[in-house]
């Protein structure tokens, strides 16, 4: 029996979450769940974001299913020392974890043109996977510090690390269109220098197979609302990475539509892209198909059940075209939306 630790969190993380695990329960119903704190509530509850009975909990797991962390902007949490923060919760599980490769797939399912903002002609179709570093660059190094009126922090990376998560961009280009844009700042900065000679030496040397093109990510904010069809995976530093994908959030139509795999060393760590969203946390609004669609995440790649993953993903697209929430200008809130999945999950022939 696989077992998936579940970390609800704070805000709509534990809302969200709710709805994935009866998702899950419904495809899936041979998984053992066992649920842990992490962020602010976790902080709460033991004085520490990621406290030790959840680190030791992630033993036993084949996977792991997170909601969201983090208070709204006023939040005491945000005055804690910043080790005692809920981001640095989270931050510490993906490091715990190693999960360095973090897929962060951008999709306008046919029929769902209508939610995107941009124009149908160039929402049709996008199918982009941005590949995020996770565990490196300007979030984890050590150089840093706020002292008086200087501040600093350092983006550091090592060749190693820059492989091992272009090795995940080069294996899913192969699976997809073959096509990898690297997104740098090679203009101004030495460790963009680094990044596109590795990752275009890498290409060199083991995917021949691979498109490769290297773009500047003041550029690539342009053209990836602009153009989204131009891109069939991109692979960028982690800081990078955290803001491009929230932009590519405006193709689908929200933050509501973007899941995430993070995948490396150990079991795989599965969740939305989008924050605690406190201004509707509690109202139970929140569109809960990201945190869903991370479950049919965690059902491919970190439990190796593609075709229940591909059943919950076609459920969720059913639910979207018939009860769209309300961050996609629809009515349904997050229990209406939920029962569409589940609905759709157990009548996979209709549609
Ligand atoms: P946010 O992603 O929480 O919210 C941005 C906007 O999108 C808000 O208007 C929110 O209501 C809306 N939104 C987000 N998810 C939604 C959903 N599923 N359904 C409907 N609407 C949704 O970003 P923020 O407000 O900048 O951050 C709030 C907190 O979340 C902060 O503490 C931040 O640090 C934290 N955060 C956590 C994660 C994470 O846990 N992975 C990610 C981003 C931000
Ligand atoms: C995300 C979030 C996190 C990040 C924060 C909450 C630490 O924004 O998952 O995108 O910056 O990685
Ligand atoms: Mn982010």
């Amino acid at each position: 029996m696989p077992k998936v630790v579940t970390l609800p969190g704070d805000g709509i993380g534990p809302e969200v979450t709710a709805a994935a695990v009866e998702v899950l329960r419904e495809v899936a119903p041979d998984l053992k769940f066992e649920e842990h704190a992490i962020g602010g509530a976790a902080y709460e509850q033991y004085g520490d974001p990621f406290p030790q009975v959840t680190r030791d909990a992630l033993q036993h797991a084949d996977a792991v299913l997170l909601g969201t962390v983090g208070g709204p902007q006023n939040s005491p949490w945000n005055s804690l020392p910043r080790h005692l923060r809920p981001e640095s919760g989270l931050l510490a599980l993906r490091k715990a974890l190693g999960c360095y490769a973090n897929l962060r797939p951008v999709r306008v399912q046919p029929g769902l043109e209508h939610l995107s903002p941009l124009k149908p002609e160039l929402a049709r179709g996008v199918d982009i996977l941005i590949v995020r570093e996770l565990l490196g660059g300007i979030y984890f190094d050590g150089d840093r510090q706020i002292e008086g009126d200087t501040a600093y922090n350092t983006m550091r990376y090592t060749t190693p690390e820059v492989e091992r998560v272009a090795k995940v961009a080069f294996w899913a280009a192969e699976q997809r269109r073959g096509r990898v844009t690297s997104v740098d700042k090679a203009n101004v900065l030495e460790v963009s220098e680094l990044w596109r000679r590795d990752v275009q030496a890498l290409r060199d040397r083991e995917y021949r197979n691979v498109h490769l093109n290297h773009e500047y990510v003041d550029s690539v904010a342009m053209l990836i609302v602009a153009n989204p069809s131009r891109y069939d995976v991109i692979v960028t530093e982690n800081l990078f990475g955290d803001i491009l994908s929230d932009l590519a959030a405006v193709i689908p139509g929200s933050l509501g539509l973007m899941p995430s795999a993070s995948l490396g060393d150990g079991p795989g760590l599965f969740e939305p892209i989008h924050g605690s969203a406190p201004d509707i946390a509690g109202q139970g609004i929140a569109n809960p198909a990201a945190a869903i669609m991370s479950a049919a995440m965690l059902l491919r790649h970190g439990l190796d059940r593609p075709v229940a993953a591909n059943q919950v993903e076609r459920a969720v697209a059913l639910a979207l075209r018939a009860h769209p929430t309300r961050d996609l200008g629809g009515k349904a809130d997050t229990r209406t939306f939920t029962h569409a999945v589940l609905d759709a999950v157990a009548s996979p022939s209709v549609g």
